[in-house]
């Protein structure tokens, strides 16, 4: 009897026991979790220049093995005009993402010259249409193309399908009307080689200036002892805080000030949309954007806020951007053309149509 008590006795003691310990897990799992998620929110958002930090780099590893792009041939041999579209379409030829079986396509390239008409660009995309399968499946919207200046609003219904539908690659900044958000990409310009970097911060903002066609804005800027207007480039713009660009004059140097640097301030009074690897760069947070409505006051105001409350953390930002802007004779990883790449590589997924004689057969 007294012993059957005991062992109930320590039957119940050892739930409770196992009880406590469980809870306690919980509790310890329950928290770490909690701490863990919290932290995996915050330290990308803090630590990396990317909107997808942690699917990035498994994505881009995917579209190394296996992105494989057709190029049609072109109507007549050309050459590309703009250093930052020919490096493309030689990287382009040149690449292992190019495949000459289009059924293991992705996507398609329509190579044609920057010269030329619209009605003969309207014939090269009928003669694709009539004569392979590929144009219809999904009335261009697998297709892509170089357009240094893009594409403006035609009637002929080839031209709309290839404006529409196929992916535009055209010269950052874009065209007024010639560019469309969700779909086309810009190439990030070609740099001369950098100046060297100076880490010894003395202006506030560093203006280069381009014959003549400077704002109102600029001009007062030039009068202001914290700012420096250069027509030349020097080695002072690593010594400037921010680099300013009038986004109506000339944006450019956007990828040199980062890779400097130098936090670029873009003035303008439009929304910007056409910035080069939107979709893969958290701009918001490399790039500050100032009113030139608000005038002189407003720009040192905004340079001043940014100054103290997060430059060094945009400007490291930058920094580790400004590899996305660099082009070369041979290709790197995650340098502007395989950039440009991947998001043509975001942009793979379009619903192709089944030929209609094919539901009736
Ligand atoms: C594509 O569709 C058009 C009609 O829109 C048709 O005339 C043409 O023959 C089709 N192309 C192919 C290759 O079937
Ligand atoms: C950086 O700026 C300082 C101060 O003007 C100058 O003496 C130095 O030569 C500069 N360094 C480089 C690498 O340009």
């Amino acid at each position: 009897m007294y012993q059957i008590q005991t062992l109930q006795l320590s039957r119940v003691c050892l739930f409770k026991i196992k009880m406590a310990i469980t809870s306690f897990f919980r509790f310890v799992c329950l928290s770490l979790f909690t701490f863990l998620s919290a932290q995996s929110k915050h330290l990308p958002y803090l630590t990396s220049p990317y909107l997808s930090p942690t699917t990035i780099f498994p994505n881009y590893q995917k579209m190394l093995q296996s992105f494989k792009i057709f190029i049609y041939k072109p109507n007549k041999p050309f050459t590309y005009e703009t250093a930052a579209e020919s490096l493309f379409y030689t990287s382009l030829l040149h690449s292992p993402f190019r495949t000459e079986n289009p059924d293991e396509a992705h996507l398609f390239f329509v190579p044609f010259s920057p010269d030329l008409s619209m009605r003969s660009l309207a014939r090269f995309i009928r003669t694709l249409r009539m004569e392979q399968p590929y144009w219809n499946r999904t009335l261009g919207a697998d297709h892509f193309y170089l357009s240094c200046t893009g594409i403006g609003y035609e009637s002929d219904r080839n031209l709309v399908e290839l404006k529409k539908n196929s992916v535009q690659i055209s010269c950052f900044p874009t065209r007024n009307g010639n560019f469309v958000p969700h779909k086309d990409i810009t190439l990030p310009p070609v740099k001369n080689p950098q100046a060297p970097l100076n880490t010894t911060a003395r202006f506030l903002g560093y203006v280069m200036v381009n014959g003549g066609r400077e704002s109102t804005l600029v001009n007062e800027l030039s009068y202001d002892p914290e700012f420096l207007i250069e027509s030349q480039p020097s080695d002072q713009v690593g010594r400037s805080k921010f680099c300013l660009f009038d986004y109506e004059v000339d944006v450019t140097g956007i990828g040199e000030a980062l890779s400097l640097g130098c936090v670029p301030a873009v003035i303008t009074d439009r929304p910007i949309n056409d910035l080069p690897f939107m979709d893969v760069l958290r701009w918001q947070e490399m790039v500050v954007v100032v009113k030139r409505e608000r005038g002189v006051k407003e720009v040192k105001r905004v340079l001043d806020r940014t100054w103290r409350e997060r430059y060094e953390e945009m400007r490291g930002l930058g920094v580790v951007a400004s590899k996305h802007f660099e082009w070369h004779e041979q290709s790197q990883p995650f340098d502007s053309f395989q950039t440009v790449m991947y998001e043509l590589w975001l942009r793979r997924h379009t619903i192709r149509y089944v030929r209609r004689e094919a539901w009736f057969k």
